[in-house]
């Protein structure tokens, strides 16, 4: 066998004016370290945050700000393919081909949409949440990709992407390399600092149990001091009895790289209050430069721009390459 790079695509939507801990945590951080070892496309999938009702405004400046953010993060556009999905038209020409392979009753069963669309009722649910998983398998197959890191949620997408790719290569020729899902590690799941026994995420109650990565410092140094937390004093990893302590060690070895037991000896004796600070601490210096940098970098036009058309020219030479050869086994016919 051959030790060539793996190709590896994944993706994420530019929802919301910052990532928040837990989207870094769980994907981004990822993302970063496998720049090196991998052939690693990342797209900002703009043409699925359609799928919401959006404005234009702030679409604009959410993809701006989400590469920004990538970027600061650690992704390092010489080292990577990073782009912007709508600025690769093959995307959509792919994602036609796609709904064209899928069945209705394939697509009815997939749970996120199931579940949106039960939650907002069917006259405002629009078609493309129910295309949204072809669009996301076109983003996959389009390069060739052989790993696709995304969290568990995302897991029935990659599923239906390589029966896609099965069924067209098994139709009309070898023609697109079935992915692999990499599910992404568990390992640093963080909870909602004001209900430590729901995941940390966009759809949380409160924003007060949400770090938001861009927030001022101050902002998330009081989120952390006011997380709840039981009436123990013992700073102690044990999810059960003191799920608001145990979330805390968790955010802050993931970030400082203590071991969760080097914590609770650094803390024994001591009291929540010194530990929240401590936690606090780290939280806002390990982000703090990643929020300069975002500012700095979307002050500069020119170079965010640039970094844009890198990106596109990679990912569309790779791209276009293999629309042509789909619609090759397709029987349609070249443009002349
Ligand atoms: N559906 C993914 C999410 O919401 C985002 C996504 C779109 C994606 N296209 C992708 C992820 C391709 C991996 C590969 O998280």
């Amino acid at each position: 066998m051959t030790n060539s790079p793996k190709r590896v695509l994944s993706g994420i939507q530019p929802t919301g004016d910052s990532f928040q801990l837990g989207n870094y945590l769980g994907a981004v951080k990822n993302w970063v370290s496998m720049q090196d070892e991998n052939d690693a496309f990342y797209c900002v999938v703009d043409l699925h945050s359609l799928t919401v009702d959006s404005d234009p405004k702030l679409l604009r400046k959410r993809t701006l700000t989400s590469i920004a953010q990538l970027l600061a993060l650690g992704l390092d556009p010489n080292r990577c393919t990073l782009f912007v999905q709508s600025h690769v038209a093959a995307h959509n020409q792919l994602g036609w081909i796609m709904e064209c392979m899928t069945g209705f009753g394939e697509a009815s069963r997939m749970t996120q949409f199931k579940d949106k669309s039960s939650k907002n009722g069917a006259d405002r649910t629009v078609v493309g949440l129910f295309t949204y998983p072809m669009l996301m398998a076109a983003d996959i197959l389009l390069y060739q990709s052989d790993y696709v890191p995304v969290g568990e949620d995302q897991r029935q997408h990659v599923e239906l992407t390589r029966d896609l790719a099965g069924r067209f290569n098994s139709k009309y020729g070898m023609t697109f390399i079935v992915p692999e899902p990499y599910i992404m590690k568990e390992g640093a799941k963080i909870y909602d600092l004001a209900d430590p026994t729901s995941k940390m995420s966009k759809s949380s109650s409160s924003p007060a149990g949400v770090i938001e990565l861009l927030d001022a410092p101050e902002v998330n140094a009081k989120k952390i001091k006011s997380a709840v937390t039981d009436t123990g004093r013992e700073v102690i990893f044990d999810e059960k009895n003191k799920a608001g302590i145990s979330n805390l060690l968790t955010i802050h070895s993931a970030l400082s790289g203590k071991t969760i037991s080097e914590l609770e000896n650094e803390f024994s004796g001591k009291g929540y209050g010194d530990f929240k600070g401590a936690v606090a601490e780290v939280v806002v210096e390990y982000f703090r430069p990643v929020r300069d940098t975002v500012q700095e970098l979307l002050a500069d036009t020119t170079y965010l721009n640039s970094v844009l058309k890198l990106g596109a020219d990679k990912a569309a030479a790779v791209a276009d390459k293999t629309i042509a050869a789909t619609y090759e086994a397709l029987g349609l016919i070249a443009r002349g």
